[in-house]
Order: C-alpha cells, then structure tokens, then sequence
C-alpha cells in the first residue's frame, strides 16, 4: 500500500531499457549506470534488452542511412546477454529481461551456452488488433513472463496515418465497456489482466493514470474475451521499419 505523499523505493517496480547503440559488452554497464543517475535510483527492478537489434554505437541514437535504414553494428544479443547478466552481479539490476524478441531468438538465448540467468520477462507489443496467441504461451511456457506494451494501440503515436484503425473508438469495445461501465481503455487493460500478462499503458495524466488502475474489481466473460480476440490481424504501430535489414529483424517470422 502507498501512503500518499511517501512513496519508499521497494514500493515501486522500476523498469527500464537497455538502447541498441549500447549492445557492445563494454558498453553495457556505463548504460545503465546513467539511466539510474538520470532516475536518481540505486538499482532498477528490471532492466531489458530494448530489441535483438545491435545498433552502431555513437551520438546517434537511431543512425540511418541515407535510405532511411539503420547503420547495424556486428554485435549479437547473445553477447550483450552477457553484459545483462553482469549487472545482476554487480547489484545494478535486480531482474535482467528482452523486449521484441521473436521465438527464434528467445530459444537462442535459452540455449546459450553458459547462460547465467534466464531471462525473467518479454515485453512486447500487444493488443486486439495484435493478440500474440502464438508468442505469449511460448514465453509462458519458459518461465518467462510477458508484459503488453501499447495496450491502447497507442493513439498518439507520432506516425499515425488517418486511415489506421483505433482501438479506443472500435463500438464492439465500446459497447463491451458500458455494460461493465467502465472505459474502454479499462476494458483493453482488463483483457491482458485476465490473460496473466502484466500491462503498461502509458499516460501523463492524473486522472487516466487512476482510471487504468481500477481494472481489478470487474470480470470479462469468456464471450467477450472471445470478441475483443476476434479483433486480431496481426497488425503492429511499433514495427521498427528502420531496421529491416538488420540481421536479427526480429518481425518476418511468424511468432
Ligand atoms: P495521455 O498520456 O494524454 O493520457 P499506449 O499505452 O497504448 O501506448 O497508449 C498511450 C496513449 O493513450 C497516450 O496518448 C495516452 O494519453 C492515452 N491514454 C492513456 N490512458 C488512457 C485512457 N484511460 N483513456 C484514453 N486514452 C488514454
């Protein structure tokens, strides 16, 4: 419980992401060490591996080429596994995880020999219109547990084009939402809940921050979980164009 006003260290879960430029083994540690000054904290609680995407290391963050596609280093997430595992042991991190990892590369990582620890967490894109039927028992299944991110389909994504379909404004949702009365970002929310998937949506605001938290004291019916899953079609708002030529795109395969 938080008590208003106080909020002590080990009543937050703290996450965060490790960048592509900063893949290579020996720049691992001084990645995180400024995250948690940038944050003003000790340690993260989990700390992930943003993409299997290894990115030329420099002032760039996301370094194109005059095509518009990533500059890639030879680096492999295998190797930069390694640096993860290294701030566990050094008390940097208390949990070491992947993002955006395909299957392929999640066996890769499971199979690596002399792997120290597993990772503990997934955390991709998910909602309706991508349900990750495929992906999210597999993780499961590994002992690794998944958290959606973009569970509203994140409406205020810079590229959105007009014509894109909108979660929060689908009236099947809308409708699923009065009968509950709640919202229907409440009812994207309670969707992940009830498929034991730990959700992040995002908001800078007050009110909508307490809204998406009250999604514990109502029960979705197995026909309306099977109507906001009928929403699917596989359809991404992060899907990193920029880096399809990379080696280790990890969004051609199927899952
Ligand atoms: P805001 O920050 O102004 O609240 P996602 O988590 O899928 O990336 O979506 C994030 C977007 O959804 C943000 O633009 C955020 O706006 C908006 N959002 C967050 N919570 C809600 C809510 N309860 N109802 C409507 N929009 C929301």
């Amino acid at each position: 419980m938080i008590t208003e006003g106080v909020v002590k260290r080990e009543e937050l879960f703290v996450v965060s992401k490790l960048w592509s430029t900063f893949y290579q083994k020996s720049a691992i540690k001084g990645a995180c060490q400024q995250t948690l000054s940038d944050l003003q904290l000790d340690y993260l609680d989990l700390y992930l591996v943003h993409l299997p995407l290894g990115l030329k290391p420099g002032p760039d963050y996301l370094p194109l080429d005059s095509e518009g596609f990533t500059i890639n280093d030879d680096t492999n997430f295998l190797e930069t596994w390694e640096g993860m595992e290294e701030l566990v042991d050094a008390g940097l991190v208390k949990a070491i995880g992947i993002s955006n990892f395909n299957r392929e590369q999640i066996e890769a990582l499971l199979n690596k020999p002399g792997l120290k620890y597993k990772p503990a967490n997934q955390q991709i894109e998910c909602h309706p219109y991508l349900t990750q039927e495929k992906l999210i028992p597999f993780c499961q299944s590994k002992g690794i547990s998944v958290t959606a991110y973009s569970p509203l389909g994140s409406p205020d994504r810079p590229w959105a084009k007009p014509e894109d379909p909108s979660l929060l404004e689908e009236p099947k949702i809308k409708a699923i939402a009065e009968k509950h009365k709640k919202t229907t970002a409440q009812v994207l929310i309670r969707f992940q809940v009830q498929r034991n998937i730990a959700v992040i949506p995002k908001s800078v605001n007050p009110s909508r921050i307490k809204e998406n938290i009250q999604v514990f004291d109502f029960e979705l019916s197995d026909d309306e979980m099977k109507t906001i899953f009928s929403f699917n079609r596989n359809y991404r708002v992060c899907s990193f164009h920029w880096g399809v030529k990379h080696k280790d795109y990890p969004f051609n395969a199927e899952y």
